[in-house]
């Protein structure tokens, strides 16, 4: 909770319209439009996720409780915001999304060019993000766990995920035209639920195999290797979350 509440921390949210880049499973969505309602706000959410099915939408709801009412869903790419006005976001949470976006040197720069584009003059983004692989390699799992979805993904010739390191996103911050504000380390901890995360996954990786294009021999190899690492880290007992950081920063000087 640590990274969530510095992510708020110091933020006037009264009155705002905030983007959440990517939603995920809702935990800062459920997070932040608890704060607006704690606060007796009447700021509004608008959750943006590339992958959006209904199954999902419903469980973030549930997540969202009486909360839901602050948050609008849409299914969209943070690299074409297109439904969103220029200089119409007063604040920007991206949490745990920029290593998906970050797979070409370049794509950064993109997003945050989008990001710039739709927030005000003065407006608030923070970046919650990953430090590649440090502490994980304690928790052999979660480590097996990240190389397996970084081969298939290479094997299909995508990225699953690429950690660019916080001076990489000072940098390209800096280059959009923004003045970084706060930044703070968080270190490993436990993931909750690791269960749910360990499914989806499952699900995630059975799916890319399938697409492979090599033969159904070696897409069995693979498919016995998610076997294996799900069942390891269900042995294992638990994940570990890598550690953090968090990068705050205002658009313009
Ligand atoms: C780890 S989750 C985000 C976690 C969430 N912010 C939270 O706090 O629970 C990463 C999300 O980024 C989404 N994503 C990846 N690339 C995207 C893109 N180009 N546009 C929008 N969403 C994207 C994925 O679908 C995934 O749901």
């Amino acid at each position: 909770m640590q990274d969530l509440e510095f992510a708020v921390e110091g933020l006037d949210l009264d009155k705002k319209t905030i983007l959440d880049a990517a939603v995920g499973a809702g935990k800062a969505t459920a997070f932040w439009a608890e704060k607006i309602s704690q606060g007796g706000f009447s700021s509004r959410i608008i959750g943006v996720d590339i992958d959006l099915p209904s199954c999902w939408r419903k469980k973030i709801e549930e997540r969202l409780g009486d909360h839901k009412n602050y948050v609008e869903l849409i299914e969209g790419d943070i690299f074409h915001l297109d439904f969103l006005e220029n200089e119409s976001i007063d604040i920007i949470n991206c949490a745990d999304t920029i290593i998906f976006l970050n797979e070409k040197p370049l794509r950064l720069l993109q997003a945050f060019r989008e990001f710039r584009r739709v927030l005000v003059p003065g407006g608030n983004l923070i970046i919650t993000s990953e430090y590649s692989g440090k502490d994980m390699g304690v928790n052999e799992g979660q480590w097996r766990r990240w190389q397996l979805s970084k081969s298939i993904f290479e094997l299909m010739g995508k990225t699953w995920s690429q950690e660019p390191e916080p001076q990489e996103i000072r940098g390209a911050l800096e280059i959009m035209g923004f003045t970084i504000t706060g930044e703070r380390d968080f270190p490993a901890k436990r993931i909750e639920n690791f269960r749910e995360v360990m499914d989806e996954w499952k699900n995630d990786m059975t799916e890319s195999v399938e697409k492979l294009p090599w033969d159904d021999k070696f897409r069995q190899t693979i498919r016995e290797e998610v076997k294996k690492v799900y069942q390891g880290v269900l042995k294992e007992g638990y994940l570990l979350g890598p550690a953090k950081f968090i990068i705050k920063a205002r658009k313009g000087s």
